[in-house]
């Protein structure tokens, strides 16, 4: 490894986020998402509630917080975008190419997840100036939504122009500052949200669906949608949170900040659940609606409830800041990597790169309506992407992080770099026995069997 060529490049000429708190709400931001507000309620819904629950939390505690600790290490000590970070720490090999991975991954997610995102906006808007009242076909609008050519299309514009301008303003100046605006509404609107649904008459079926567990329906598919529901919603796998590391500076609690945004990112997917969950049940609505729940059932359950409209308005609008924080870490993935190793400027990685993410992602916004007879595995085309993402790329990406971290790098090496700094939470035996046995093997098998599942039908 050559150490001396590295050390030259540490903080050279490379902007760093102003404060710990400005870190820890940005990276914060990035892991709380779609992930949290949209896909794990809906996944607790299909995978039967609170089974699903606990395993995903110990996805979290086994899996999570030893990879979180990985990325973020190797990027404050590299300084490096995904691809750079991992090219930097072993010369004349080819570990460079998980970092690649991690770049393409990153902008094929941001494609589709934008398209989501817009759908969000749309409602947001939707719900403003009262077009879903009482009595609407929730599921007939929804699937009006999606089917249609020009809205989605549109609306899908408008959330990849916006993330766009947030990551062309920099990284103090756009990301930090944005979320640090955005992440206490964030955080506001989700309280406001729980607190409804856990008062209203009949949560209580809701409640012990979601934290009573019952094991006797567990299959491979559960703990595979567990694990890749952690990894994703933990921003992890892709060199998002090697990015975001890349930016902090060497005297700063890395190990902290990591436990941080891990307990952040955790609260408000359970949070979110329980904001969702109560209030369905209250109202008399199935959870396992699926990628349905938020769009239609949801809609269905404001107009059910008092000051719903209001409650309706809320609800959105914590689904457009939790996508858009997100939204703006994938494509600071990609215009880094850019930045970094093609040297272009910020503003033209950002425009150039936005352009081509909203191209790509247009096959998944007609997914619905044109190219519906497009299908793979039986999946339409968002979830191809999806698919492919999430159960693929992510924990790919992060079986090769661990392998890279235990075996090339050394575990010594990252206890190292993570623990300058540290204040008391240091990394020591228990995370290198993780990352070197459990996190490997385990990935490796929920992968295979999840993937094997799938393919079988
Ligand atoms: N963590 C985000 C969410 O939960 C999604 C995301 C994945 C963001 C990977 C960045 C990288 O919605």
């Amino acid at each position: 490894m050559s150490e001396p060529k590295m050390d030259q490049r540490i903080g050279q000429g490379r902007e760093n986020w102003a404060s710990q708190v400005g870190f820890v709400l940005a990276a914060a931001g990035s892991a709380i998402g779609l992930g949290n507000i949209w896909r794990f309620p809906y996944l607790t819904g299909t995978n039967g509630g609170a089974a699903f629950v606990v395993i995903y939390l110990a996805a979290i505690i086994f899996f999570g917080y030893p990879i979180m600790i990985t990325e973020m290490t190797i990027g404050r000590k590299t300084q490096r975008n995904a691809y750079g970070a991992f090219a930097a720490l072993s010369p004349g090999t080819n570990w460079w190419l998980v970092g690649a991975l991690g770049v393409l991954t990153g902008f094929v997610i941001l494609s589709y997840y934008s398209v989501v995102g817009g759908w969000g906006v749309a409602y947001l808007f939707k719900t403003l100036v009262g077009m879903l009242p009482k009595g609407t076909d929730f599921a007939g609008a929804f699937v009006g939504h999606i089917t249609a050519t020009w809205e989605p299309i549109f609306w899908h514009a408008v959330f990849m122009g916006v993330t766009t301008a947030i990551i062309a303003a920099g990284v103090v100046k756009g990301i930090q500052r944005w979320s640090e605006i955005l992440m206490p509404m964030l955080a506001m609107s989700l309280i406001i949200l729980v607190l409804r649904s856990v008062t209203l008459p009949g949560a209580m079926a809701g409640i012990s669906f979601y934290l009573k567990p019952d094991f006797s329906n567990v299959t491979a598919k559960t703990v595979l949608d567990a694990l890749s529901q952690a990894f994703f919603s933990l921003s992890l796998g892709m060199g998002c949170m090697i990015t975001y590391g890349s930016y902090v500076s060497a005297e700063e609690d890395l190990t902290k900040s990591a436990l941080y945004v891990v307990s952040m990112d955790t609260m408000a997917a359970l949070f979110a659940g329980l904001a969702i969950l109560p209030a369905v049940f209250a109202l008399g609505f199935e959870p396992g609606a699926g990628a349905g729940l938020t769009f239609i059932t949801l809609p269905a359950v404001f107009a059910e409830m008092p000051l719903g409209g209001f409650f309706g308005v809320v609800f959105f609008f914590l689904l457009c800041i939790a996508a858009l924080t997100s939204a703006i870490s994938l494509l600071e993935v990609v215009v880094a990597y850019l930045v970094d190793e093609k040297g272009w400027n910020r503003q033209r990685a950002a425009i150039l790169t936005g352009t081509a993410c909203f191209l790509f992602g247009l096959p998944t916004t007609l997914g619905y309506g044109a190219l519906s007879h497009i299908t793979f595995l039986g999946m339409d085309l968002l979830d191809t992407y999806d698919w492919i993402t999430n159960s693929i790329c992510l924990p790919l990406g992060a079986l090769l992080t661990a392998i890279f971290a235990a075996y090339y790098w050394g575990t010594k090496n990252v206890a190292e770099e993570a623990n300058r700094g540290s204040t008391g939470m240091a990394v020591g035996a228990w995370w290198a026995f993780l990352i070197r046995y459990v996190v490997p093997v385990a990935i490796a098998i929920i992968m295979l069997s999840g993937i094997y599942q799938r393919i079988a039908g």
